[in-house]
């Protein structure tokens, strides 16, 4: 179907038939559903009627070959002009087969794996009739308050750019049209969510535009510049107004500035909510503003279907505002061959072999033991060896809850634990198990046995975290400790004289602040999918060698934040910790410093970086230099490294982050070997966005930076200067 037919079906529709293709609703709502009429909750006072409904244009949260092909056919067979619903749904980091938390891929470093991880969630969830996922999320985050950490890939905005791209590549494939293992991206949530004020959920966000553009806003361009095909609204205010009604943001830069011309969908009720956001009075003149702001379908409100056919009417906006809408709705439908193949890749018999299959739960595992960062190892105590007898305890010890939120189909109970890890590689006396308390409670049984069963071990492997409630969306704390009884359990078991391998499940950076000081070594499992337990294994037998980089900072305590790498100097930096200066940019009772900081991880093995040279130290617009590091694995095995650079601009119109990431390196090194590595710098990488936005670089002088992570690093200045100039 060309766009000149599309165009000709659109004069066939009626105003209300054009209108019901800008609303999304859940399945409950549609014939056919297995949960057909069972509208509960804030879905059941929507005004909505059987005409909407019979012309509603998408689905949400519907999967399952079965129930998409029954849905989708029973509404063939009401809707007068036989236009088939896209099913839209979260696939966030995989569908049945679960993956990693986005926070922990991103830790990986490694694009590839987290591009083939949404490959396989992309060809589970379209052989399971979904046609979108509501994914990227590229939220920069720069507050673990914040319960959404979770889903994003970070506090910088260049790794954030080169995980959305491989994301969307992932979700997309090279053909959307064709590919019926692919779905089409759709990147959220613009924009700038992840900067909540006080990290707590839906809350105000205000930002100079230039500090969006700079840090933010990057993301989700990278996003469409891979040709993501929707765009999803924030519930957030941008510079005072909800991104869902905000036509700056919306038409002027996303359509007109950057020629976006895809689907933007709001949030889930984002277009009402502009009422309690105080921009709109009534549904009426929410429906207004978002219309106005190219806001194409109204998620799980009804808005639009009550007012636009009044609006028109009434003159306040054009029919032509909606043709615009459902053009691009109705494209998005041709383009995924809808119209041809209204069931797409929904296939009931492939989908029992695609879904959960055992080549994609390898690829979680490997992407689980690539995600965890080794944050502590005292005396090597890591990696085990399989003579000692383990004492496996905490509330993550034998759990489920290992596959963090917005899990789609991951079914817990699935969920390879730790126990069953380590059963499948100890005979039973070697290994004894004891929960030792509950996430959020602890009982002095509880205890006992925990230290019973310690004392009987050679090794304490403690399994403590946050549940998955605790996080994601909504899940937001101000306390980011691990709860209390868990931190009990932790001292108590210290008091056995026994090394305490402590493995964290969490959706957010902690306070470790009483896990560390207990603990010979950490690792940051976060939440690591389905196959989280023998990924785990692999670690602590060294099967596999820990490689993970953090991707956010882990403040000292709360109280720091936001505390992120890519912070500026101020007009008093704080000199030397012994310094004892008074006034300078400090607190009194805490250092400045995260505990743990962006791009931090141990490995089995140590590196040594030598000999960071560059080929010249001046640049123009028209040259490039080259720096050339030595890195040597001066340790015992053989390890992953990811090499990391970075570039100081040491004076700005603006003023500028102490440090900006612009590339990493992932090398193998076996032990006692030395490899050069290169990067190559030229002006582009020095551009930033000026007082007055103008992005482009300036002369003077800037130092790279070479490192195992953003504070343990080589340096060298270079100039940029002017062409021509010696
Ligand atoms: C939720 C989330 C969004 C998700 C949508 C549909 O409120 O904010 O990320 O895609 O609703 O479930």
């Amino acid at each position: 179907m060309t766009t000149s037919t599309i165009q000709s079906l659109m004069k066939q529709m009626t105003l209300n038939e054009k209108i019901a293709q800008l609303l999304q609703l859940a399945g409950p709502f549609f014939k056919g559903s297995t949960e057909q009429g069972h509208i509960t909750g804030p879905m059941a006072a929507m005004p909505i009627s059987v005409e909407n409904i019979e012309h509603a244009g998408s689905v949400l949260g519907v999967s399952g070959a079965a129930e998409v092909i029954s849905i989708q056919k029973k509404h063939l067979e009401n809707n007068r002009l036989g236009i088939p619903l896209l099913f839209m749904a979260d696939i966030i980091h995989g569908y049945k087969t679960i993956f990693p938390v986005p926070l922990a891929i991103a830790c990986s470093w490694d694009t590839e794996l987290a591009q083939k991880s949404a490959e396989i969630a992309a060809k589970e969830a379209a052989v399971s009739g979904v046609h979108v996922t509501f994914a990227p999320m590229v939220d920069l985050v720069r507050d673990p308050r914040w319960g959404r950490v979770m889903e994003s890939t970070g506090e910088d905005p260049y790794l954030n750019q080169v995980f959305a791209k491989a994301f969307v590549n992932g979700f997309q494939g090279q053909d959307l049209s064709n590919d019926l293992q692919s779905v089409a991206a759709c990147v959220k949530h613009f924009a700038a969510y992840g900067a909540a004020e006080a990290g707590r959920d839906y809350n105000t966000v205000d930002l100079s535009e230039r500090q969006l553009r700079e840090s933010y806003l990057p993301a989700y361009k990278a996003a469409l510049d891979e040709g993501c095909e929707m765009v999803m609204t924030a519930f957030n205010t941008v510079d005072g107004i909800p991104a869902t009604g905000n036509e700056k943001l919306m038409r002027s830069l996303l359509r007109e500035e950057w020629g976006f011309d895809g689907v933007l969908i709001s949030d889930w009720g984002a277009v009402k909510e502009l009422i309690p956001h105080g921009v709109a009075e009534d549904d009426k003149e929410a429906a207004l503003k978002a219309i106005k702001a190219g806001v194409d379908i109204e998620m799980m409100t009804a808005c639009y279907v009550q007012h636009l056919a009044e609006l028109v009417t009434e003159g306040a906006i054009e029919e032509s505002i909606i043709d615009e809408s459902v053009l691009r709705i109705l494209t998005l439908k041709e383009k995924l061959g809808l119209f041809e193949q209204p069931y797409r890749g929904a296939d009931v018999e492939l989908e029992q072999q695609v879904v959960s299959h055992p080549d994609h739960l390898q690829v979680s595992r490997e992407l689980a033991t690539k995600s965890c960062v080794l944050l502590k190892n005292d005396n090597h105590i890591l990696p085990l060896t399989s003579n000692k007898n383990i004492a496996l305890i905490g509330p993550f010890a034998d759990s489920g809850d290992i596959l963090g939120p917005w899990s789609a189909l991951g079914v817990r109970e699935e969920a390879v634990t730790l126990k069953q890890a380590f059963e499948k590689h100890l005979p039973t006396n070697q290994l004894n198990v004891a929960t030792g308390c509950h996430v959020e409670t602890i009982t002095q049984q509880q205890l006992e046995e925990a230290v019973q069963a310690a004392s009987n071990a050679d090794v304490i492997v403690v399994a403590v975290g946050e549940d998955s409630e605790m996080s994601g969306e909504a899940g937001c704390r101000t306390n980011i400790q691990l709860p209390a009884p868990q931190l009990e359990l932790l001292k108590a078991l210290a008091t056995c004289g026994k090394p305490i391998i402590t493995l964290l499940f969490n959706g957010r950076p902690l306070d470790l602040h009483g896990v560390i000081e207990y603990s010979d070594a950490v690792l940051e499992a976060w939440y690591p999918g389905s196959e989280g337990g023998n990924a785990l294994l692999d670690l602590l037998y060294g099967v596999t060698i820990p490689s993970g980089k953090l991707t956010m900072s882990f403040p000292d305590n709360v109280g720091q934040v936001p505390v992120y790498y890519n912070h500026f100097n101020t007009g008093r930096p704080q000199g030397a910790p012994d310094a004892q200066e008074r006034y300078v940019s400090q607190y009194l009772d805490a250092p400045n410093d995260p505990l743990f900081p962006f791009g931090f991880g141990l490995s089995y093995t140590q590196f040594s970086y030598s000999d960071l040279e560059l080929t010249s130290t001046q640049l123009t617009k028209d040259s490039e230099i080259t720096a050339t590091a030595s890195v040597s694995n001066i340790g015992h095995f053989t390890g992953e490294e990811i090499v990391q650079f970075y570039i100081q601009d040491v004076v700005g119109e603006v003023v500028r982050p102490l440090k900006e990431l612009k590339g990493y390196q992932s090398i193998i090194l076996e032990p006692g070997e030395t490899q050069q590595v290169t990067f190559t710098i030229t002006e582009d990488q020095l551009r930033y966005h000026h007082a007055d936005l103008s992005f482009k670089s300036d002369n003077g002088s800037f130092v790279l930076y070479v490192g195992t992570n953003s504070k343990d690093v080589l340096s060298h200045s270079f100039q940029l200067i002017s062409q021509g100039r010696n």
